[in-house]
């Protein structure tokens, strides 16, 4: 059972990489433009996983670009490089692409699992959790043809979407904004996806007045207090109401290894593709002729909290 994780680092991403490092296996990341260009998420991919000391897993360049629309990044919100608040030894040779990995994310993706399905006979112990706009995986999924990975595969845990309102438009959450024609062909795949969007991942956060506790979880925990700091700062000033730091990311990477702590809904699900409610989550009647996912309404709160800082116990004495 291994770990693949999609993402666009993003301080939430790194938060979400940090705790899914102590937590599983992770084979690998594919990187995907999102909260910065591709080439910078690529780039903090690897430098992310050189500071947590895992420079030893592939990391495999994804979408430059959402399907159709331009590129929308949010430097307001993680800052020019993805990753203010703490800086990070650049990874010279992180400006390389693949790293001569000749193929793209999306089929290495289907590589992975299909390798995962050999060797198990099935690949549904593997998590797959992806945290940015879903552009890599709604072309893995477009890849596949039905005898290729028939389904077999593990279910795909998604940040992303809202049905209680938005944090890029009054309807929209940035992941499905970014990328709505990736997300509302993720969501129509008929793959079992399991869905984390702001209905849960805003409900409860880390308190900012417990930031600075981080810094008793080594040099990593100092990293990460360092981003977190920016991201409240960033957030406030759009808007935050509560004193809570929303960890996205985290969520979905803990709903995608305990989905039984988490209240999932059945339900065909649509995603706006343009226009004034571009990126908003759509609930479809259940006539649709289109295969429900499961949409997660409700957590175990205190839980998810001792969870993650469990989880960085394992930084503990990183120099
Ligand atoms: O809306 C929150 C999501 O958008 C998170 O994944 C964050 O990293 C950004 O990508
Ligand atoms: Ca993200």
């Amino acid at each position: 059972m291994r770990w693949y994780l999609d993402m666009d680092p993003g301080i939430d991403d790194a938060v979400a990489l940090a705790v899914a490092l102590t937590r599983g296996p992770v084979a690998g990341l594919t990187t995907v433009a999102g909260n910065v260009r591709g080439s910078q998420t690529f780039r903090n991919a690897r430098r992310l996983l050189r500071a947590f000391g895992r420079s030893d897993l592939p990391v495999v360049a994804g979408a430059e670009k959402p399907l159709f629309h331009p590129l929308v990044t949010a430097p307001h919100i993680h800052g020019q490089s993805g990753l203010e608040g703490y800086a990070l030894a650049d990874d010279t040779d992180a400006a390389n692409g693949n790293q001569g990995a000749p193929v793209s994310a999306w089929a290495w993706m289907a590589d992975q699992l299909r390798q995962e399905s050999a060797k198990e006979g099935s690949g549904k112990e593997s998590i797959w959790v992806a945290t940015g706009p879903l552009t890599n995986v709604a072309r893995f999924l477009a890849g596949c043809a039905d005898g290729d990975l028939d389904r077999r595969m593990a279910a795909i845990t998604v940040m992303g979407g809202s049905l209680v309102g938005g944090n890029v438009t009054s309807a929209a959450e940035f992941n499905f904004y970014c990328d709505p024609d990736a997300a509302d062909f993720v969501l129509a795949s008929g793959w079992p996806v399991r869905v984390v969007g702001l209905d849960v991942t805003t409900r409860r956060g880390i308190a900012v007045a417990d930031l600075p506790r981080l810094r008793g979880y080594g040099r990593v925990g100092e990293m990460l207090q360092g981003w977190l700091a920016f991201y409240a700062e960033a957030i406030a000033r759009y808007d935050q109401t509560e004193d809570q730091v929303h960890l996205h990311d985290v969520l979905a990477v803990a709903a995608a290894a305990h989905p039984e702590r988490f209240e999932w809904q059945s339900l065909p699900l649509a995603v706006v593709r343009d226009g004034e409610r571009r990126g908003a989550v759509v609930r479809l009647s259940p006539t649709a002729a289109r295969a429900p996912v499961d949409y997660a309404v409700g957590f175990d709160q205190e839980w998810f909290l001792e969870w993650f800082w469990q989880s960085l116990e394992g930084y503990q004495g990183t120099g």
